[in-house]
């Protein structure tokens, strides 16, 4: 979390955040209730029920590999990439996890384990990384793998894992492996490969791919993530752990997600409903009206240096778009703290210290609520001068 600061946001009736004058606006986080807006305007007309007497196994399907999946999950899931065009399904494994959080440390065993190594099998991401990657493999100091940093800076012999991540969580930047060696393994950690967020060039084919509606569609709280797994050996390792820590995912998740994800494919079709908005032009809408006013916020602002994305075709959209990321990495002048900067403007962000990378950086998240938002550009604006950031 952030320090002691205590963040002041009145609520309104119905839960919303209002920010004022003396509040700080928290945009560490990359919470996506910037969709609200479009999940309040399909209303109730598509809520989920689910009957008391509906879901009370722990299984969902023992003829499949992964038999806690919900099969209409699965073929939501299916449905939708196909709709989208960001990943190769067929004859592929689906693992369904508690948020792809659970899916990552899955892949992390089920890809060390095997292995038999006498040493933790290293796992490095190109800096800056996501900043839960470290976290995540050192938490409970397995001896199974750990934590090696730097990807660029990796030297070291013996098996390894590599995290992609494309676009990267903080900087939006589409990756690339950069290791490259013969005893490599790669997870490609794709949440942000959506048509809001990017280009969808081709469908995404690697060995572990792995997707969330958290930023997907922004249901971060049900807490549904999936991987898409070429190696029946691995996928099954992965239920393996999936068994061990959880005994599966809440079905009542899974079904809600599958309802969710079959609405918005149903906003993709040409004979949609008329008062379905497509999901994904909405939110690049957003996103394309967000960035705008970043930039338009830091310009003429020597202190800030706002990343530029190329152009890219995207198959989905059938249109040129930039890259709209999920987080803006602002670069502050030389010598300057990013983070504690904006956090004496009352923005709280996320250091760039925490992704690997120098404190001149910070990560703001792009996600929050319009009002939150249109504060922090506001906030933004405002800073002028000669500063000391530290
Ligand atoms: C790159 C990346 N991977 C994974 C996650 C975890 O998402 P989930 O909410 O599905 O656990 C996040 C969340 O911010 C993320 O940015």
């Amino acid at each position: 979390m952030c320090g002691t600061d205590r963040i002041l946001v009145n609520k309104s009736s119905n839960n919303e955040s209002i920010p004022n004058n003396e509040a700080y606006i928290n945009l560490d986080h990359g919470d996506p209730t910037m969709y609200e807006s479009y999940w309040k305007e399909v209303g109730q007309k598509y809520s989920v029920t689910i009957p008391v007497f509906q879901s009370l196994s722990y299984f969902a399907n023992i003829k499949i590999l992964c038999w806690f999946l919900e099969p209409k999950l699965e073929e939501e899931i299916k449905r939708l990439h196909n709709i989208v065009g960001n990943a190769i399904v067929e004859d592929r494994h689906i693992v369904v996890g508690t948020g792809s959080s659970q899916l990552i440390l899955a892949a992390f065993y089920a890809l060390s384990d095997p292995l038999n190594e006498l040493d933790p099998v290293n796992v490095v991401s190109a800096a800056p990384y996501y900043s839960s990657y470290p976290e995540m493999a050192d938490f409970l100091r397995s001896r199974l793998f750990k934590w090696s940093g730097d990807a660029r800076c990796f030297d070291k012999d013996g098996p390894y894992i590599e995290m992609v991540t494309s676009p990267n969580n903080p900087d939006g930047v589409i990756r690339e492996p950069v290791v490259n060696r013969a005893t490599g393994m790669l997870v490609h950690d794709l949440a942000y490969y959506w048509p809001q967020y990017t280009a969808i060039t081709s469908p995404a084919d690697h060995d572990i791919m792995l997707f969330t509606v958290s930023k997907c569609t922004g249901h971060a709280g049900s807490r549904i993530g999936w991987a898409i797994v070429r190696d029946e050996k691995v996928a099954r390792k992965m239920v393996k752990f999936m068994e061990i820590n959880t005994i599966g995912v809440s079905k009542e998740a899974q079904l809600r997600a599958a309802n969710i994800l079959e609405i918005i494919s149903l906003s993709c079709q040409k004979h949609k409903p008329h008062d379905l908005e497509n999901f994904f032009k909405y939110s690049h809408r957003l996103m394309v009206q967000r960035w705008k006013k970043l930039r338009d916020a830091a310009k003429n602002n020597e202190l800030f240096y706002v990343p530029k994305f190329p152009h890219r075709y995207c198959k989905f959209s059938r249109d040129y778009t930039e890259t709209y990321p999920a987080f803006a990495w602002i670069k502050c002048k030389e010598g300057i703290d990013c983070e504690k900067l904006l956090r004496r403007h009352k923005i709280l962000t996320r250091s760039g210290r925490r992704f690997g990378s120098d404190p001149e950086y910070a990560r703001i998240s792009m996600l929050n609520r319009e009002e939150e938002f249109e504060v922090f550009v506001q906030r933004l604006s405002n800073i002028h001068g000669t500063v000391n950031g530290n």
